[in-house]
């Protein structure tokens, strides 16, 4: 029998982690072809770095304010994911704009989850924006990373209603239901190629 090879994610963080949680809880699933190898966070407060922590994943904080510059800061980042033999880098709600040396090092291996139908809603506040702007629909993306913010290729969307009497919350909440299944989707089908 063939070996059950998983490909390795490096998951960057900034907060509660509710979608690096939701990855791992389908790497849990034998049959899914990716293991978490590691979880990055800018904010050594992060939510998510204890969640990591609780299931045995190697997790590293590195804080902005240790560093000189932000080139030596992405330095330290990038360090860290060669050294875990990551495959492939997910940002789920990492929220520093990478630079351009960040994103070629990775290029094609780097992707991101964002709250909105890109390219609409760029940026923050995509929830606000989106009812504002009297938007039917939203949703989220998942795309490739490059050094455009939410500017990359678009690999898959997920899409939600909006409704009249919808708050930013509440649409916040409705989108994140499909952010969790989305980027587990994205990952099983990257991992497998
Ligand atoms: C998610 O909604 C994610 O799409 C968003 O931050 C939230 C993080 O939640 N990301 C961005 O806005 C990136 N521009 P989580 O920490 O619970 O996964």
């Amino acid at each position: 029998m063939v070996a059950n090879i998983r490909k390795k994610l490096a998951v960057l963080i900034s907060g509660r982690g509710s979608n690096m949680e939701a990855i791992l809880n389908a790497t849990r699933f034998k049959d899914y072809p990716a293991k978490i190898c590691i979880v990055i966070s800018d904010n050594p407060e992060a939510k998510g770095l204890e969640t990591a922590i609780k299931s045995g994943i190697e997790a590293r904080s590195f804080k902005r304010n240790d560093y000189q510059d932000k080139a030596s800061h992405e330095q330290a980042i990038m360090e860290a994911i060669n050294a875990s033999g990551a495959d492939l880098i997910c940002l789920a709600g990492y929220m520093r704009i990478l630079s351009s040396d960040f994103t070629d090092t990775y290029d094609g291996r780097l992707i991101n989850i964002h709250p909105s139908l890109l390219p609409k809603f760029k940026g923050l506040n995509t929830h606000q924006r989106a009812i504002t702007a009297g938007e039917k629909e939203h949703g989220c993306t998942v795309h490739y990373v490059n050094s455009q913010m939410d500017g990359g290729k678009i690999i898959s969307q997920a899409v939600v209603p909006v409704l009249e009497d919808d708050t930013a919350d509440t649409l916040a909440s409705r989108v994140l239901i499909e952010e969790h299944k989305l980027y587990q989707e994205v990952i099983r089908n990257l991992a497998k190629q």
